[in-house]
């Protein structure tokens, strides 16, 4: 069970979590960013009770072995007992490195996620997926080593938000354009009207949006599904849709000098997958146009090439969902629900991707 509190006022949601428990010591994990922006700005060091930072570099680069190694080093020279709190400052990556280190250092001690970050307030923050990218023969394998440990709290203020570009905004909104998708019809419609007061005719998203309610409705999405299936038996899958062919464009991307941002690539799996779902007759052609001119006013177009097409659809392989050498997908239909486990062909594959390259 996720205990997940979201309060606008995060100052007041730690020194309540801190006062109900017992700590021997608490340590603060932050990058350089979220150590200038979030701990500086925000004044963090100011309210917090006694407590010692360990900054990391920022970056997905940093998830890994070598990083856990300095902190769990540090760990050690603090002389962190088992009574010790970890508080993991920042996104996906702080969240999902720290979290992993806590629950192994001594076997275990309490942990709890502030995500500053759009995409891992909604995301990465809640349902206990942690660990590391694991790299060797020149390939990085993303969050191949790991555990599932729910945190001990997950503390939400979208006061975090404003230090955020627009960019990672918007990247962090394609999980809850998958959230809407996947399971509530009627926000899927209300973001869909709403598109009309956006400003996004020059790719920005802040104005009209009310993060405080899109954020905690992704949260109660994502908290409901985990907490019925926290280890991805089942249900937990359909929170891969827009993703496998997503993550295949973006692994793809980051050998190029394109990178996308993830939910830049995540709103290219949507529009993919949501075709492979018409195909199914999961969804109607309307639906389809539908989806599609949302995402592409919102994210504007990627430029994928023809010539790259089975070079993407090879990375699909790597997909932890994908069983007997299947690769398997999460499919919505009708809007506002999602089956998973459905395996889809390789020429299937290649006309989605032909699809969104066509779409205008
Ligand atoms: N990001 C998908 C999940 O947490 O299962």
């Amino acid at each position: 069970m996720n205990h997940i509190i979201i309060n606008k006022d995060f100052r007041n949601s730690i020194l309540e979590f801190i006062k109900s428990k017992k700590y021997s010591q608490i340590i603060v994990l932050v990058d350089e960013n979220t150590n200038k922006h979030c701990c500086e700005r925000l004044a963090f060091k100011s309210f917090l009770p006694k407590h010692e930072l360990i900054e990391i570099k920022s970056g997905e680069e940093e998830k890994n072995l070598s990083t856990c190694i300095q902190i769990w080093q540090k760990m050690t020279d603090m002389e962190l007992d088992r009574k010790a709190l970890l508080i993991n400052l920042g996104g996906g990556v702080i969240g999902d490195m720290g979290g992993f280190c806590a629950s192994t250092y001594k076997r275990g001690i309490d942990f709890i996620q502030i995500p500053t970050t759009l995409l891992s307030m909604v995301d990465a923050s809640v349902g206990g997926k942690l660990g590391i990218d694991f790299s060797f023969d020149n390939n990085t394998f993303k969050n191949h080593i790991g555990v599932f440990r729910v945190p001990d709290a997950v503390l939400v203020s979208t006061e975090f938000l404003k230090t955020l570009p627009n960019s990672e905004l918007r990247s962090g909104f394609a999980e809850v354009i998958k959230h809407c998708l996947i399971a509530d019809a009627d926000k899927w419609k209300s973001l869909v009207v709403s598109l009309q007061s956006l400003n996004v005719s020059d790719g920005t998203l802040s104005i009209g949006i009310d993060f405080e309610d899109i954020v905690s409705h992704s949260i109660q999405i994502k908290d409901k599904i985990t907490t019925e299936d926290p280890t991805e038996k089942g249900l937990r899958k359909t929170l891969n849709f827009g993703h496998t062919l997503g993550h295949a464009v973006e692994s793809f991307y980051l050998n190029t000098s394109e990178k996308l941002l993830h939910g830049e690539a995540i709103a290219v799996g949507i529009i993919c997958e949501s075709y492979l779902s018409l195909k199914r007759n999961l969804i109607s052609e309307e639906d389809l146009k539908q989806i599609s001119e949302y995402i592409l006013s919102v994210y504007g177009k990627v430029i994928i090439q023809n010539h790259d097409l089975d070079a993407i659809i090879e990375l699909t392989k790597q997909d932890k969902k994908n069983e007997y050498s299947e690769v398997q997908f999460a499919l919505i239909g009708p809007i506002g629900t999602c089956g998973y486990g459905i395996t889809v062909e390789e020429k299937e594959m290649k006309e989605a991707l032909e699809y969104y390259i066509k779409t205008v």
